[in-house]
């Protein structure tokens, strides 16, 4: 039997015609994408609150209660070392969610396995190293 499941994600909703128009978050299904193709998923999924350039400016930043994070800047803020596995752990979003409930960023590890179980880890693997590549000094 095929269960069919809803995917929800919060996205940007700019009502048109006024360019002063405050952004609304909304409920919206995740596009499939394709788990090899880390910017795909990373405009698709990423870009709305982070912006294209992943310096946290993306068109729903001004919504959320939360800054977006500078994903260039990641490194930086690290001392000069990008930390892989907490970066995966916070794209997964199980850490936050025993820590404190929730969060303004989604649970991507939980949205990527009701899109497909077999790719989830491959996804988060393949966005981490995508941030990688994108620090700036
Ligand atoms: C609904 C808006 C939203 C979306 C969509 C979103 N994020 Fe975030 N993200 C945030 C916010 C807000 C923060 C900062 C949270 C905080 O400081 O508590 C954040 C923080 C992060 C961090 C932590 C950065 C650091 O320096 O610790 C990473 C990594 C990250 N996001 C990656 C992603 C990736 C990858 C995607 C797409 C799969 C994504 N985000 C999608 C809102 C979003």
């Amino acid at each position: 039997m095929l269960k069919r499941c809803v995917l929800a994600l919060a996205v940007i909703a700019v009502s048109a015609g006024s360019a002063l128009a405050q952004p609304r978050i909304e409920k919206a299904p995740i596009p499939r994408t394709n788990a090899s193709e880390p910017k795909q998923m990373f405009d698709s999924y990423c870009a709305v609150c982070h912006g294209k350039e992943a310096k946290g400016n993306g068109p729903a930043a001004t919504a959320l209660a939360k800054v977006p994070a500078d994903l260039t800047r990641i490194s930086a803020r690290n001392g000069g070392k990008f930390p892989d596995v907490r970066v995966r752990r916070y794209i997964e979003g199980l850490d936050e969610v025993a820590a404190h409930g929730s969060r303004d960023m989604p649970m991507w590890g939980r949205l990527f396995n009701d899109l497909d179980r077999d790719t989830a880890q491959i996804r988060i693997a393949a966005l981490a190293e995508y941030l990688k590549g994108l620090q700036q000094p």
